[in-house]
């Protein structure tokens, strides 16, 4: 199956991405890497990678429907299995997220349904939340609403700050995206009405 990766900034995902993409058996290819902004360090990421990008600037559109409409021609032009949402930061509009339904994965700095949208680990602080994570979904129309494939945890310690507890999520999130990309390459799970279906053996 081929892979594009969507990003808009740093791209640590997109590097365990490519990193676990260079595995022998690996069963996956990231045939494109997609960026909203000109100036992502995801992109240098990609082209020392040697993959294929594009950018579309979001600034350089009047509306989000035709911001999406572009995205979604360059996309075609790649013919992906999977898109990848890799910390990309823009809100797809509905059409485009049917268009890929089911192909269309994103990785969220929280536990799932806990904080949808931005400030995650603030607000899992604020809260006094002992236990913070990060969670892969299928991407559906409800802003990070889609159904959970899989999360990890991380344990909130005293003293914990947005920025060490941001540190401790982006270590499980760089395992635990290419183990579900890894999953979808294989075939093992797909997006049900609103649910998943995982089908083989764990880890
Ligand atoms: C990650 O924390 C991800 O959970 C969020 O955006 C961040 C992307 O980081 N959606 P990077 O660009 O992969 O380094």
């Amino acid at each position: 199956p081929t892979i594009l990766v969507l990003a808009s900034g740093s791209g640590t995902n997109l590097q365990a991405l490519i990193e676990a993409s260079r595995e022998r058996d690996f069963p996956g290819q990231i045939a494109a890497v997609g960026c909203n902004r000109p100036n992502a360090f995801a992109l240098e990421r990609a082209s020392q990678a040697h993959i294929e990008t594009f950018v579309v600037d979001h600034t350089k559109y009047d509306s989000r429907d035709e911001f999406d409409g572009a995205l979604m021609q360059e996309i075609r032009r790649h013919n992906p299995d999977l898109v990848v949402l890799a910390g990309f930061m823009r809100i797809l509009t509905t059409d485009f997220v049917r268009a890929f339904r089911g192909q269309l994965l994103n990785i969220h700095p929280s536990l799932l349904p806990k904080y949808t949208g931005l400030n995650t680990h603030q607000r899992a602080l604020d809260a006094g939340d002992t236990l913070h994570g990060v969670s892969v979904h299928f991407v559906t129309e409800e802003l990070d609403g889609g159904p959970v494939i899989a999360q990890a945890e991380v344990a909130v310690a005293p003293g914990d700050t947005t920025e060490s507890l941001a540190e401790k999520v982006q270590e499980k999130e760089h395992i635990l995206y290419p183990i579900v990309v890894r999953w979808f390459c294989e075939g093992r799970i797909q997006l049900g009405s609103d649910y998943v279906t995982f089908d083989g053996e764990l880890l």
